[in-house]
């Protein structure tokens, strides 16, 4: 699993993806630049986001708000508060930790001695083994993972209560029964805001303090009043963003699962009281079809339901992906009632209500909210489409299977050779595609070479063009999934790239 994890960041760099902030200078951690194909594919998935959700819903609109935001924003939201991480360092090798995912590592590695007893049973039973007979019989199988489970508990509670003493009890009790760190010298738990402070103003005494935004959901929120009287919108309605969202991670790990700078795509659902329990269930289930429309197998999806809420929230479910690394969150879906509405218009003393010609009354919207990670789809969409096959012959090829709607490039035009006038067609043709598709030329290196290239970059189609194009105007176009050729009239080349990469 590592290993796979370790060629999807170098493909990522190597084809022009994703690459390390500020490399030249050793980079900045967890902080990623999307180079050519990177901000293309990041790109397309963002239109394909919002052709869902804003094009094709005739009540969601899409707005843009700033990233900076008046600083009592985050007084009323709550993440002043309650945005917090909490973290514990080891005296000994001054490592900093989030306590929580330092739990979380100590029951990984109760479930690797469990996964060990697997092994070797599965090892010595062969063809006869019942994995399901064995986990639920085996004594000490059983016995980490009840352990993994009663730590996990504790740990929910202790942060509930907020006894960051206990959590702090937790780790030196399991650093005693499974040595992780090999030291025992803990500080006390701080709880630490993720938000970036920053300052707005010249002279220092005048200047006033920021937050960069941990989330884009309130600027939509401090939008509803404008959005709604202005788009005369009637509930139920959605209000969509895409933008930058800023938080700094203290474990910053897995490329760019988890950055300090990234972006987001919410959609906040304004709705009736009482109706929020109907909506959750109608977005959880719409958001999942808009991930299996991409077909990347639905066996890769389940959902999370959360017992612990965040602060605003009566109930949350993830949308996980079978990423390298497991199962993790992609998305978000959350049930926020009225929190933030109620809080900005307490804070603000702006009303923020809504008059319902049906109901005949004013209320405080509730909402349901859709947060998905940009990033975090791009790392999805791409360690999924990464594959080694085998082919027939025996070698090897790698090849990006990224959905053709999604792919950066989505034809490469090749001359087979470099003369005889057939550059100059392959260059007509490229001019014809261009106004429709992101197209490539490519002339470098024999053309066998040149569609493993444009396999390893995901380009789904390569028209070649050759001696007989020149007479009887076909090419040939090859599919990069199957490797199948077939010839093509130029004049069709136009309808039969759109029906390959057509959403
Ligand atoms: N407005 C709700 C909200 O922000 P969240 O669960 O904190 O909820 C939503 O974040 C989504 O944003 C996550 O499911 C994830 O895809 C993405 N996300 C959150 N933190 C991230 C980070 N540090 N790096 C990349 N993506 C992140």
């Amino acid at each position: 699993q590592e290993d796979v994890f370790k060629k999807v960041v170098s493909h990522a760099k190597e084809y022009g993806y994703v690459v390390q902030s500020s490399e030249i200078y050793d980079g900045l951690s967890a902080v990623y630049d999307y180079a050519q194909q990177g901000a293309e594919l990041k790109k397309n998935i963002r239109e394909y986001w919002w052709r869902a959700m804003v094009q094709l819903h005739e009540n969601i609109v899409g707005i843009d708000a700033a990233i900076f935001m008046h600083p009592t924003t985050w007084k009323a939201s709550g993440h002043v508060d309650a945005f917090n991480d909490p973290l514990i360092d080891n005296k000994d090798s001054k490592k900093r930790y989030r306590a929580d995912v330092l739990v979380e590592d100590y029951v990984a590695k109760l479930e690797a001695k469990a996964e060990k007893e697997i092994t070797k049973a599965r090892k010595r039973f062969g063809d006869d083994f019942d994995e399901e007979q064995f986990v639920t019989t085996h004594p000490r199988v059983i016995k980490y993972r009840e352990q993994g489970q009663a730590i996990l508990k504790r740990l929910g509670q202790s942060l509930e209560r907020e006894d960051l003493a206990d959590v702090k009890a937790l780790i030196e009790e399991l650093e005693i029964a499974c040595p992780l760190s090999g030291s025992r010298n803990w500080t006390d738990v701080k709880q630490f805001n993720l938000m970036f402070g920053t300052k707005l103003g010249a002279s220092a005494d005048s200047a006033m303090d920021l937050y960069l935004r941990p989330e884009t959901a309130q600027g939509i929120f401090v939008n509803f009043l404008n959005v709604q009287k202005t788009g005369r919108m009637k509930i139920p309605f959605g209000i969509a963003q895409i933008g930058k969202a800023f938080r700094n991670e203290i474990v910053a790990r897995q490329f760019i699962f988890r950055m300090r700078e990234f972006e987001q795509m919410e959609m906040q659902f304004f709705i009736r009281p009482g109706s929020q329990k109907e909506w959750y269930e109608h977005w959880k289930e719409a958001r999942l079809k808009w991930h299996l429309s991409l077909g990347m197998g639905s066996e890769n999806y389940r959902f999370h339901d959360h017992e612990k809420l965040a602060h605003y929230a009566d109930a949350a479910a993830d949308i996980e992906f079978r990423f390298p690394f497991g199962f993790k969150e992609l998305e978000g879906i959350h049930s926020r009632t009225d929190f933030d509405l109620a809080n900005h218009e307490k804070y603000s003393g702006k009303k923020l209500q809504y008059f319902d010609p049906e109901l005949n009354e004013h209320y405080t919207p509730y909402v349901v909210e859709t947060s998905i990670g940009l990033d975090r789809m791009f790392l999805a969409v791409f360690s999924h489409s990464l594959q080694e096959e085998t082919l027939e012959d025996g070698s090897t090829r790698t090849v990006l299977k990224l959905p053709a709607v999604l792919a950066p490039t989505k034809a490469a035009v090749l001359p087979l050779i470099k003369r005889d006038g057939l550059p100059e067609l392959a260059h007509e043709i490229v001019e014809e595609l261009k106004w429709d598709f992101l197209v490539d030329y490519d002339e470098k290196d024999a053309v066998g070479r040149r569609y493993r290239r444009q396999d390893a970059v995901g380009t789904p189609l390569c028209i070649t063009v050759d001696h007989q194009s020149l007479e009887d105007k076909t090419v040939t176009l090859r599919h990069r999934d199957t490797m199948e050729q077939e010839r093509v009239p130029i004049a069709e080349l136009k309808a039969r790239i759109g029906e390959v990469v057509d959403m």
